[in-house]
């Protein structure tokens, strides 16, 4: 009687959830070196009290803390498959007078492509730690016009106010207690009507607000300040003003109506004036009109202070800063000016006369750019810049700053290196290490790909020749693994390349042409044949580097995977009502149906050991599989100890068993007893350890991959969407 008891007892735990079948394991976690950010800033924030207190927000990759060295510390590592978009910041707020405070505005997607509803964080000690409000609507970190702003700011005479102007038509929001509860400010009536591009969910959601601007001088310490601008995303009336602390606003008369957006509206306030950027486009993209005005708050005159005249503007303006030090010295950022470079103004006569940082006299102009932090940002790829004390300006591939700004007014040749170290804000879609090679191989979002010749330096140059914005995929050949195979979008070049140095030097893989669409590959054990599963083309094989044919018997979308040490053979994974295992024996010419696994409807990823045929991994949404012949037959791993979900990107990599007899260990993203997140296990899946941590959550699992390095025991490898690469190994 006791016995049984006991046994319903246990039952009933494991049902609360308070029982795991994992243990748990300390990993010593640091990212892979790329250097130089990689992805878009669209803010940087400086505190005006505390010298060198400064953040940036990214919009898919969290928040950073600059450091006295000009390194940064990422604040948001935390996030995990449950607060992934955390790692979306549309705004920040750095307290200017507890100005150990900190405000971030998180949250992804004001669609349904985020399902949660946006937070405020805040944090008392500089963005070490965080609390917690929840808002009762979406935020959206990675939508269109997030350079805007700052839409959420601290009050500098009563810090404990704060105002967040949100996204959606949900209006302008207040907290009167540093940011633990708020409420929405009725009597602002100005939610923002403007939408991107009314044709697509994702453009058609209002910007909303854009920023709110304090006027200091109007007030006194310890009492709330009275007059207040608003900055809304609207072409029409779009700068607001209350003069009695938020209780009443009005227009502020005499705004120019030229149908241009106010990006930026920056206070000066020793010349007691508001400088406001104007642009036709939201941006990060768009923007091909607009103004700088300046609005003198003691007259009323609003000034239209462009660098440029508005018959002749190719370019909005974005990037706004101003001298607190030096009144009447400022700085603006053109949003976009495509070719050949961005572009930059400096006045130092409250904007009558202004300064480019290039003209086309001196073109070609990027001897200004100094990249040894990140020796492969050849090129900037500027989409949106933003300028702050005329330090740093971020844009679509780094952060470019210097420190001798004020010779921009003697000689004029001012520093203006990448100064991104410690912003790692790519996103991983594959990661290969090839034995004997070198530690890394890269696929990455946006800006191709690397060979990591260490995983602690900035590589040298991106994957060239030829080169692709993202790069898809990468595998090598399994019994000559100096042979690697790339494929990677490209408006140009043909997307499939070839190496045979370890992916030190590429080819275009002439069996393709530049129609044949890029996707994911594997490559035969002998480097001999390349199985494509290309995004437009369906399944396509080339042996010699002969002409890609289509592939009827293994259907499109299908996942894949080459035997590592079998020449002739291949696998496939396909979706469906019920998932199925395909397979190839004659080097992917024809695949055949060998089994269905279990209940799965999709299998997410085939995964094979490297240093035994027929030895395969599958891994599904309804678990993990095994087969060790050949493909033929799967036995799945136990759900009640192992996993239930295996993720659909990269969820699964196999690396070195800790002994040279030991099966090599299993590491991947998979839900195990009711929690996502990053597992391994070193016995061919009986049981399992979380590696991930509190500080290490590595974002949302169904982005995320996995690789591993089959040569040195312990080494994984955690590439996230938007945090760049993590490598990890047994503490
Ligand atoms: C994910 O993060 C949240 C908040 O930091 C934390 O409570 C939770 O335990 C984390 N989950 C995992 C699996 O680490
Ligand atoms: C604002 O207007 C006053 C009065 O005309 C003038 O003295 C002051 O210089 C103006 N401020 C700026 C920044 O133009
Ligand atoms: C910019 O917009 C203004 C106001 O609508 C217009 O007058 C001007 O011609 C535009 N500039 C260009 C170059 O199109
Ligand atoms: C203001 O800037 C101009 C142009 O860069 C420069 O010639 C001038 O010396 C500067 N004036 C001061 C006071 O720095
Ligand atoms: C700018 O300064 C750098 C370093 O001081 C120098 O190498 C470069 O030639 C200068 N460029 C111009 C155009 O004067
Ligand atoms: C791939 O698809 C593109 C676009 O649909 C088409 O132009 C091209 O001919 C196709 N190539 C092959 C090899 O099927
Ligand atoms: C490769 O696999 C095929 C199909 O399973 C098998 O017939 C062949 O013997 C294997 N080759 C080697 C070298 O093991």
């Amino acid at each position: 009687m006791f016995f049984l008891n006991h046994l319903a007892l246990v039952a009933a735990s494991l049902l609360a959830g308070s029982v795991n079948a994992y243990t748990s394991q300390t990993f010593t976690w640091k990212n892979v070196r790329i250097g130089g950010g990689g992805g878009f800033v669209p803010g940087i924030v400086f505190n005006p009290t505390t010298k060198g207190l400064a953040y940036a927000r990214t919009d898919i990759g969290g928040a950073y803390r600059l450091n006295a060295d000009d390194t940064w510390t990422p604040l948001t590592d935390f996030a995990n498959n449950t607060n992934w978009h955390d790692w979306g910041i549309d705004a920040l707020a750095t307290d200017p007078v507890e100005t150990n405070r900190l405000y971030l505005a998180v949250g992804m997607y004001t669609i349904d492509w985020d399902p949660n509803v946006g937070s405020i964080l805040r944090s008392t000690d500089q963005g070490a730690t965080f609390s917690e409000t929840k808002l009762p609507f979406k935020v959206g970190g990675n939508m269109p016009g997030r350079g805007v702003g700052e839409r959420l700011s601290v009050d500098p005479n009563e810090n404990s106010i704060l105002y967040f102007g949100a996204r959606s038509g949900n209006g302008l929001w207040k907290s009167t207690d540093y940011g633990v509860t708020w409420a929405k400010v009725t009597s602002f009536t100005w939610p923002g009507t403007y939408v991107q591009d009314a044709s697509s969910e994702y453009t058609a959601d209002p910007v909303g607000i854009a920023w709110v601007t304090f006027d200091s001088t109007s007030g006194t310490k310890g009492t709330a300040t009275p007059r207040i601008f608003v900055g809304v995303v609207d072409v029409g009336e779009s700068v607001f003003k209350s003069e009695d602390g938020g209780s009443t606003w009005a227009w502020v008369s005499g705004e120019p109506q030229l149908g241009f957006l106010p990006h930026k509206g920056v206070l000066s306030p020793a010349e007691k004036t508001l400088y406001i950027s104007y642009a036709n486009g939201a941006g990060p993209y768009d923007g091909t009109n607009g103004t700088l005005h300046k609005y003198n708050i003691s007259t009323g005159v609003w000034t239209d202070i462009s660098p440029t005249s508005l018959a002749s503007t190719n370019y909005g303006y974005g990037g706004l800063s101003v001298d607190l030090q030096k009144p009447g010295t400022l700085m603006v950022a053109a949003l976009n000016d495509w070719w050949p470079d961005e572009l930059i103004f400096r006045s130092n006569d409250s904007g009558a006369t202004w300064s480019p940082i290039w003209a086309w006299t001196s073109y070609p102009n990027q001897d200004l750019y100094d990249v040894s932090a990140a020796p492969w940002l050849f090129d900037t790829t500027s989409t949106d810049q933003f300028i702050k004390r005329g330090r740093l300006y971020g844009t679509g591939a780094t952060i470019y700053g210097g420190h001798d700004l004020l010779k921009w007014d003697t000689v004029h040749n001012v520093t203006l290196k990448s100064l991104a170290t410690g912003i790692e804000e790519t996103a991983a879609l594959a990661l290969l290490t090839p034995p004997g090679g070198p530690p890394l191989l890269s696929a990455v979002g946006d800006i191709g790909g690397f060979y990591h010749s260490s995983l602690d330096t900035a590589p040298t140059q991106a994957f060239h020749n030829p080169t692709y914005g993202t790069t898809r995929d990468l595998d090598y050949a399994g019994n000559t693994p100096a042979d690697i195979v790339r494929s990677g979008d490209s408006d140009t070049d043909i997307k499939i390349a070839l190496s045979s140095d370890f992916g030190a030097t590429w080819s275009a893989d002439y069996g393709a042409s530049t129609t044949t669409g890029s996707g994911k590959v594997a490559y035969s054990a002998d480097g001999d044949t390349v199985l494509l599963m290309s995004g437009t083309n369906g399944t396509l094989v080339s042996q010699y580097t002969g002409t890609f044919t289509a592939v009827s018997t293994l259907p499109s979308g299908a996942a894949i995977a080459s035997d590592k040490r079998n020449n002739t053979v291949f696998y496939g994974g396909s979706a469906g009502r019920i998932s199925s295992i395909y397979v190839s024996t004659d080097t992917a010419k024809t695949f055949a149906k060998t089994v269905a696994l279990g209940s799965s409807t999709a299998v997410n990823q085939i995964r094979v050991n490297p240093t035994v045929a027929g030895d395969v991994w599958a891994s599904t949404d309804t678990g993990l599989f095994h087969s060790l012949d050949y493909g033929k037959t799967f036995t799945q791993i136990s759900t009640s100890t192992g996993p239930t979900v295996g993720y659909s990107f990269v969820s699964l990599a196999l690396g070195a068993g800790s002994t040279t007899s030991a099966y090599p260990v299993l590491y991947g993203f998979f839900t195990i007893s009711g929690t996502t997140s990053l597992f391994k296990s070193e016995d061919t899946g009986a049981t399992w350890a979380i590696i991930s941590d509190a500080a290490h959550g590595f974002g949302a699992a169904s982005s995320n991959v996995v690789g591993a390095d089959i040569s040195t025991y312990g080494r994984v490898f955690a590439g996230t969407n938007g945090r760049g690469i993590f490598y990890g190994s047994p503490s």
